[in-house]
């Protein structure tokens, strides 16, 4: 098949490079710079990889002109309307929906990693009483190849698969477990007779003293979260997780530098402060105030929940979300919830603000979400930790699609350097 190129000329020697054109099943075209150094000793800068695609990947697909978002090819409107959160779980991992028999055999297996090892918990114990939850959960999924050493050879595809198995089981019971000890309330054990969602909602809200049942309609909401949140291309924190298993790092290890990274109020850290910045405006009267602020280039508020590095247009998590708020709330919580009519509100005089419509910046998936944690009962704290709970599922599919590529190196980024030249040392005597 013959290769495209595109020619790239060094107008300060005249140098001419004929670069490979690189064309996925869908989106831009690519210029392969894998050989631009070795060819011709210049770098490339992009900060932020504004420019850059840094693998190929089959998992996911988002068009920001368009706000479409794909998960194996299935748009997230369909799935979040039909699937449950294990069956995208399955679709992400291994790339097809499954059979009736391939869910049943899936949730099963889930389902029987879901308990910690009971030393864990004393370690969770040491946590200080009000660590944030995120904190705990960084920590202690970090120590997780400490407990499950037994199926760390990540060049075999079946330890590969049971790590990614336990992952995607232990995270919400450690998650949950993290709230309880910020609580103050005993660490709830999984219960193998409810759905994933249920369970996660039943280790955080029951008690030892009474039975908790969490509401069909509260389950069918974190069901719809869990999957919009389960996946999104190259974002910071999926870079940071393939950055680190590039070096052959446990996938314990690459799960929780992920969750470090997601925390960033840049990124999943945002449905947090979306709420916090909802709460300091208090009122609609006070809106054009904080327009006003995030308009301000000396000033460092920013409208949380807003913009997006992809989505030039409504990030489509963001519209589904949008429309299940006022079914959650109305069936939930006070429909007349104030948060979400000045959320509401803050989106109508934003879009019509030209600053944001100039630099096409829309709500994203963090401007609603957090309305919808805060009907379920779920705090504050507890936001990105739901946020990682669900992105877990993301990071063990795509740690698993470059584990498996052959071609897969370590990732080493070059640099401009702009530090002293090379100076020799003085003695203290002559500084
Ligand atoms: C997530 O990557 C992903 O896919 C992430 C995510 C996922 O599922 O993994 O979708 C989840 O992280 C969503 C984003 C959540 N973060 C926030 O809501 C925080 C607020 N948003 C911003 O900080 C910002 O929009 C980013 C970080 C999301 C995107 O930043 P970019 O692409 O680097 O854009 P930028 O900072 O260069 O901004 C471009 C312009 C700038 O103004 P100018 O210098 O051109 O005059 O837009 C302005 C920015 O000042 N701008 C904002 C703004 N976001 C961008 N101004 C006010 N409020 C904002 N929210």
């Amino acid at each position: 098949m013959s290769t495209e190129t595109v020619t790239v000329i060094n107008n300060l020697t005249g140098e001419r490079y004929e670069l490979p054109l690189r064309q996925g099943t869908l989106g831009p075209p690519a210029v392969d710079i894998s050989s631009l150094y070795q060819e011709s000793g210049l770098l490339t800068y992009d900060p932020g990889f504004m420019s850059t695609a840094s693998c190929h990947s089959s998992i996911t697909y988002i068009d920001g002109e368009q706000g479409i978002l794909l998960y194996r090819g299935y748009p997230i409107e369909q799935l979040a309307a039909k699937a449950s959160f294990l069956e995208v779980a399955y679709l992400l991992i291994y790339g097809e929906l499954p059979t009736a028999s391939e869910l049943a055999d899936f949730e099963q297996v889930i389902r029987r990693h879901t308990m910690l090892n009971e030393n864990l918990k004393s370690f969770l114990n040491g946590f200080h009483y009000d660590a944030h939850p995120m904190a705990i959960l960084v920590g202690v999924v970090g120590s997780l190849s400490a407990f499950y050493h037994d199926s760390l050879r990540i060049n075999d595809p079946r330890h590969r698969e049971i790590s990614a198995h336990r992952l995607i089981a232990k995270v919400p019971t450690i998650a949950a477990a993290a709230y309880k000890h910020s609580i103050g309330e005993p660490i709830i054990y999984p219960r193998n007779d409810l759905r994933y969602c249920a369970n996660l909602l039943h280790m955080m809200f029951a008690t030892p003293c009474e039975e908790y049942r969490p509401s069909l309609l509260a389950e069918r909401a974190l069901n719809l979260l869990l999957i919009l949140h389960a996946d999104h291309e190259q974002n910071a924190s999926t870079s940071t997780v393939r950055l680190a298993a590039s070096s052959g790092a446990n996938p314990f290890a690459c799960i929780a530098a992920g969750i470090a990274s997601l925390w960033g109020p840049a990124h999943g850290g945002a449905n947090e402060a979306v709420i916090a910045m909802l709460t300091e405006i208090g009122r609609v009267e006070n809106i054009p105030k904080y327009i006003a602020k995030a308009k301000d280039k000396d000033d460092p508020f920013r409208l949380m929940g807003f913009g997006h590095r992809v989505y030039k247009n409504y990030d489509p998590r963001a519209k589904i979300l949008r429309e299940v708020c006022h079914q959650v709330l109305g069936e939930l919580a006070d429909t007349n919830n104030p948060l979400f009519e000045l959320a509401m509100r803050l989106e109508e005089i934003a879009l019509s603000d030209d600053y944001f419509i100039e630099r096409r910046l829309y709500p994203n998936v963090d401007f609603y979400s957090g309305i919808i944690y805060q009907a379920l009962g779920i705090p504050r704290n507890m936001f990105t930790v739901m946020f990682a709970v669900a992105r877990t599922v993301g990071w063990v599919a795509h740690w698993l699609e470059m584990m498996s590529d052959p071609n897969n190196r370590i990732g080493r980024p070059r640099q401009i350097y702009r530090g002293p030249v090379k100076r020799d040392y003085l003695p203290i005597s002559q500084r």
